[in-house]
């Protein structure tokens, strides 16, 4: 288990996270546990999630599971009312889950562009939307962090679907935070570059390009780290006077 420095205090917190059982997302829950929140952990299969949940509970967080498609509006609704009632409440959601598609434009077929814009976008809209209304029905302050990407920002080759789906993110994010922000609802996104999780491995993979290569263009000249982008989100979800933004937190890469 990866050690974190005890730098929010997130006690009675109770946290969502989309995509949890493995990569950003499980190391995103572990450094908000470490830091005092309740986590759930809501991934796709229901074995994976119980070993992200077993292996969390060991190392201290509270943590607990369950089986969620973010692509699927019942069952969106189900892991928010279900969180809620377990948990007496939801004070943050992150949406992390996400796909990748890599290839030119001309190349991609429509079946990867919907998968990719179904997961990555649709999936933010309704994770977000059973959220702000369970919200504004309980008249609730709350907040939700999504993950968008440095691609989110930059559109570069091979990475049209997953760039479109990124940018959808910032733009919903923008949208949603002037439209919630009287109920007391912060609505906000992080960036992240170069995170080495499976989905880098794919982009290395499929790309043929090297990930050292991505870092050395930043001004930090490491991979960001899981705690890192945690760290961000943490900052978000307390600061109570940012919305509407998506933050980087790429080492350096963008500036905007
Ligand atoms: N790794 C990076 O460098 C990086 C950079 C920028 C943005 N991001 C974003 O961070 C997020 C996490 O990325 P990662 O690198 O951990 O990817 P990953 O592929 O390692 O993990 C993605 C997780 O999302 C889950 N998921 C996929 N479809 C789902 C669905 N329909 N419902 C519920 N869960 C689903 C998967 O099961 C998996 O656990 C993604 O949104 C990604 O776009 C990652």
């Amino acid at each position: 288990m990866t050690e974190f420095k005890r730098v929010h205090d997130l006690k009675d917190h109770r946290v969502l996270i989309t995509g949890s059982a493995r990569g950003l997302g499980r190391g995103i829950a572990e450094a908000l546990g470490h830091w005092g929140a309740t986590v759930v952990i809501a991934d796709l299969a229901d074995d994976a999630v119980s070993a992200a949940v077993d292996e969390l509970r060991s190392a201290g967080v509270d943590a607990t599971g369950m089986a969620l498609d973010v692509t699927d509006e019942g069952s969106v609704a189900e892991a928010i009312n279900r969180a809620w009632t377990k948990l007496g409440g939801l004070d943050l959601l992150v949406n992390n889950a996400g796909v990748l598609s890599v290839g030119d434009l001309a190349s991609t077929d429509k079946g990867d562009w919907d998968r990719t814009l179904c997961v990555n976008a649709t999936g933010s809209f309704l994770m977000c939307r059973a959220m702000v209304r369970r919200l504004q029905q309980e008249r609730r302050p709350g907040s939700i962090v999504s993950l968008a990407s440095i691609a989110g920002k930059r559109g570069d080759p091979g990475m049209s679907s997953y760039s479109a789906s990124k940018f959808a993110v910032v733009g919903m994010t923008q949208a949603l935070a002037r439209e919630v922000g009287t109920d007391d609802i912060l609505v906000n996104a992080v960036c992240p570059g170069v995170v080495r999780t499976d989905m880098i491995d794919k982009l290395v993979r499929e790309s043929g390009e090297a990930a050292d290569d991505w870092i050395a263009q930043q001004a930090i000249k490491r991979a960001q780290t899981p705690g890192d982008i945690a760290y961000a989100i943490g900052f978000l979800h307390l600061s109570r006077a940012m919305t509407g933004q998506a933050l980087n937190v790429d080492g350096g890469t963008l500036f905007h």
